[in-house]
């Protein structure tokens, strides 16, 4: 007989731990991650400096070291935030074809990077370890 897997196993899995799901998670020290913040915490790479009106590629990685991906641990999604201003989103499936990663192209206009800057800013959520946040400040041109 086939092993059975109870929704409530599957979906609220024990191993949760609901300190992660009760505010947006950081890293505290950058300069000292934890394993837990090196797995989850949104690893930006894009540009430093940019040209308005100029297509640049942005990868947010979950997270430095990329997280597993598998039927009761996994990123459902990864969001990219323009300042304050959603860009996007990308859904994964818990059935691990994917490594969580997404590339995003973006476009920036003159007008919406005050002074010059402007903060990109990433968010996963992982099933297990909940929702998680990282930000880059880059120049605008
Ligand atoms: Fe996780």
């Amino acid at each position: 007989m086939a092993k059975q897997v109870f929704a409530a196993e599957r979906y609220f899995p024990t191993k949760a731990d609901p300190a992660l799901f009760e505010n947006i998670n950081r890293v505290k020290d950058p300069a000292n991650k934890s394993p837990l913040e090196k797995t989850h915490a949104p690893f930006i790479t894009a540009p430093r400096k940019v040209k308005a009106g100029e297509p640049f590629p942005v990868e947010v990685s979950v997270g430095e070291n990329v997280h597993p991906m598998g039927p009761t641990h996994w990123i459902e999604f990864i969001e990219l935030n323009i300042g304050n201003e959603p860009a996007g989103r990308v859904d994964f499936q818990s059935n691990g074809y994917l490594n969580p990663k997404a590339t995003f192209t973006v476009v920036l206009k003159k007008e919406s990077a005050a002074g010059g800057k402007i903060t990109l800013i990433a968010h996963q959520r992982c099933n297990l370890h909940g929702y998680w946040e990282s930000s880059l400040d880059i120049d605008v041109a």
